[in-house]
Order: C-alpha cells, then sequence, then structure tokens
C-alpha cells in the first residue's frame, strides 16, 4: 500500500480535493492511502468546514490552523506545518492543488524532503505575475514531479516553458467531474429570486481597490436595472470587510448581499441564474459547465479558452463595459464544453500518481 499526503487550505482545494479523494477512496482503497493536511488558510465555516460534510471529503488527518496573514508569514507557517508532518512518517507522494499560499507550501515542503510531487491544475497562466496566484503556479509547476493540466492551453503553456514531455500530463478538470457528479444533489434554489445575475468578488486587486470596487457595483447595478433582474452576490469575509468601510455604501441598496455559498448552494444559483459576474476562476468554469455565461471581472484570465469558446467575456472593473455586456451575454447558453475533458479527470490523475510512486 502506497500512501499521499494531500495538502489542501482553501475552498477551492476542498472542492477539487473531493474529486480524487472519492476516486481513491471507491476504485482503489487497497492500493492506495491518502491522508488530508487541511493548513487552515480558509477558516470560517463557511469558508471550509461546510465542504468537508457536503462533499463528503473523509477528515482531515492533520489541522494546521494558520489561519489569515501577510503571504510571508501565512507560507512561513504553513511551510513549517507541512514539513513536520513530512518528517513524521513516510509519504511515498505529495498532491496539492491550484494556486494558493497553501499550494506553495505543500510543494516547497516536499520537494525539499526529496518527496515525489503532484500538481493538479498545473500550466495555468495569466501572465499577470502582480497575481501572487501566478507566482505560486509557476513555483509549484517547476517543483513537481508531474504536472496535471485541465486543458489543451495549459499543457502548451508548460510546453512553451521547456518542460520534458513525460512530466506533463493532460488530465482534464476534476471540476468538471464534480458538477457531473453533483449536479443532481444540488440544493433547491427556492429562495433565489426569479431572475438574478450571480456575482462574486475576491480577488485583492479588486477588493483592496475602492474605485475597482465601486465600478463593479455600479456596473452590476446599471446591468440589473436595464435587464430587470436583480444581483445575488455571496461575499467573501475580505470583500465584506471593504464593504463594511465603504465611505458611499449607496451602491450596495441595490444588491442582495449574502453569506458565500456551500458547493451545492451555488450550484444551485448556478442553475438558477441567466448571467455569471465573477473575478473568481473556478466560478468562471462552473459557470461554463453549466450552461450559463460570465464577465470576468478583470483584465485577463487564466481560462481563455472559455472567452475563445464565446462563453466568457473580459470587462474587467470597467462599469460601462459591465452593464453593456451583461445585456448581451443574459440569458445566452454557451454550448456544453469540450476543452476540459470527458470528466473523468480524477481517475485518471490518480491512476498516474499509483504508475509514479
Ligand atoms: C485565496 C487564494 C486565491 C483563491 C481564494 C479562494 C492565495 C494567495 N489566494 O484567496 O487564489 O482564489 O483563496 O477563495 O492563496 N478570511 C476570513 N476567513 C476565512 C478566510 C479568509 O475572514 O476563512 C479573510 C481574512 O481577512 C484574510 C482574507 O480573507 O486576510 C484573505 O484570505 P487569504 O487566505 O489570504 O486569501 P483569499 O483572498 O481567500
Amino acid at each position: 500500500m502506497k500512501k499521499i499526503l494531500t495538502v489542501v487550505g482553501a475552498r477551492p482545494q476542498f472542492i477539487k480535493a473531493a474529486a480524487i479523494s472519492h476516486v481513491i477512496r471507491d476504485l482503489y482503497p487497497d492500493k492506495l492511502q491518502e491522508d488530508l493536511l487541511n493548513t487552515g488558510q480558509h477558516y470560517d465555516d463557511a469558508m471550509a468546514g461546510n465542504f468537508f460534510n457536503e462533499l463528503d471529503l473523509p477528515r482531515a488527518r492533520y489541522n494546521l490552523g494558520v489561519g489569515s496573514g501577510t503571504h510571508g508569514a501565512q507560507t512561513a507557517a504553513m511551510l513549517k506545518g507541512v514539513e513536520e508532518v513530512m518528517l513524521s512518517e513516510h509519504y511515498d507522494g505529495a498532491l496539492v492543488y491550484g494556486d494558493t499560499n497553501s499550494t506553495l507550501a505543500g510543494a516547497l515542503a516536499a520537494a525539499k524532503l526529496g518527496i515525489p510531487l503532484f500538481h493538479v491544475e498545473a500550466g495555468l497562466r495569466s501572465f499577470n505575475r502582480a497575481m501572487p496566484e501566478e507566482i505560486n503556479r509557476i513555483v509549484s509547476d517547476q517543483l513537481s514531479l508531474r504536472l496535471f493540466a485541465p486543458t489543451i492551453t495549459a499543457m502548451e503553456n508548460l510546453r512553451r516553458e521547456g518542460y520534458a514531455e513525460e512530466r506533463i500530463v493532460m488530465s482534464g478538470d476534476v471540476m468538471l467531474d464534480n458538477i457531473l457528479n453533483y449536479n443532481d444533489k444540488a440544493k433547491n434554489g427556492e429562495h433565489l429570486p426569479n431572475r438574478f445575475i450571480l456575482a462574486t468578488v475576491h480577488r485583492n486587486f479588486n477588493t483592496d481597490c475602492e474605485e475597482r470596487l465601486k465600478n463593479i457595483l455600479a456596473g452590476l447595478c446599471k446591468a440589473a436595472e436595464r435587464i430587470g433582474c436583480e444581483v445575488v452576490f455571496p461575499v467573501h469575509p475580505r470583500t465584506r470587510q471593504r464593504f463594511d468601510s465603504m465611505s458611499d455604501k449607496s451602491l450596495l441598496k441595490n444588491i442582495r448581499t449574502v453569506e458565500p455559498m456551500s458547493y451545492l448552494e451555488t450550484l444551485a444559483a448556478l442553475k438558477g441564474c441567466g448571467l455569471v459576474a465573477t473575478d473568481s476562476g473556478g466560478l468562471q468554469k462552473e459557470a461554463y459547465f453549466s450552461g450559463r455565461s460570465c464577465l470576468v471581472l478583470r483584465p485577463e484570465t487564466e481560462w481563455s479558452e472559455i472567452v475563445t469558446a464565446g462563453a466568457a467575456t473580459l470587462t474587467d472593473a470597467d462599469s460601462t463595459r459591465i452593464a453593456d455586456e451583461a445585456c448581451r451575454l443574459w440569458e445566452t447558453r454557451p454550448k456544453a464544453p469540450t476543452e476540459f475533458g470527458e470528466g473523468k479527470a480524477a481517475v485518471h490523475i490518480v491512476e498516474e500518481i499509483l504508475k509514479n510512486i
């Protein structure tokens, strides 16, 4: 029996890890043991706890409880904690997801101890090094034995950067696996309005600049007025802090702010909405997988295939563009995605891990 340590800590990682944990548990219980380490980067129940129950994730064997902090302090605390766990028993491999500080800490700890590292969602690039996530991705990719690229674009990014062909695995996207597995279990969305835009904002460059945040809110309000719909806005804790300290809160009056949604609540909201507006990478994909068009509240995206497919458009924080594009894309239904695999990414990834440890 081989043993791997999976390092997670932020909301989207709990979701991605669920797909792979279930495959390990259901298909390879005699071949692979997975220990889950939760760094505690996200700690509010709405950001962390409810995902473990809802997605039937195994309980984390290790909880570091690191919490929030500056990038250096947060990553350092995680690195120290992950290393201690990796030194405390033998692991044949380590598995990390995406591009958060938890990913970086897990990748660095494994690489320094010579533990084979596997990176799910490798090869993503925004080509914007001002984003902490871009740094985390590039470093985690560099340190990985096998890089699981969710799309051809991601694979091509890695090829362009000179990665050896045998390190790159075009796996498909585990988030598509999840949508297919959980869609039937979506909560019922009867508390949601009939016609609404589902909006989220949590990226530091949007939350920490009041001008950008106000432009986004103004664009959403204008869009809702022109379309004749509401805006439902689940609020990330950092965004909540910014809303609370905003000098002029009048724009918020026309927006229905709600607590962060669980995964199954999000699926229900995706089914019910006429359009998505977000700066989240994960929600861009989930919108596409759910047949909803999406405004990307950023100047660029790692998920360029969704824009190429015509299912998303980059509006940045430009209120006029947000309103105009919302009217254009409202209730348009993108075609079914073909770029993210067939919903079998988790099986593919686990098989590849087993071949390499
Ligand atoms: C992190 C990831 C980002 C990912 C996002 C998913 C990094 C660098 N960024 O961003 O890529 O898209 O997770 O949601 O790792 N906070 C709470 N309660 C919580 C968590 C956070 O109040 O449970 C507040 C704190 O004020 C904290 C702030 O949110 O300082 C930001 O949290 P942090 O973990 O630094 O990053 P995210 O913005 O959530």
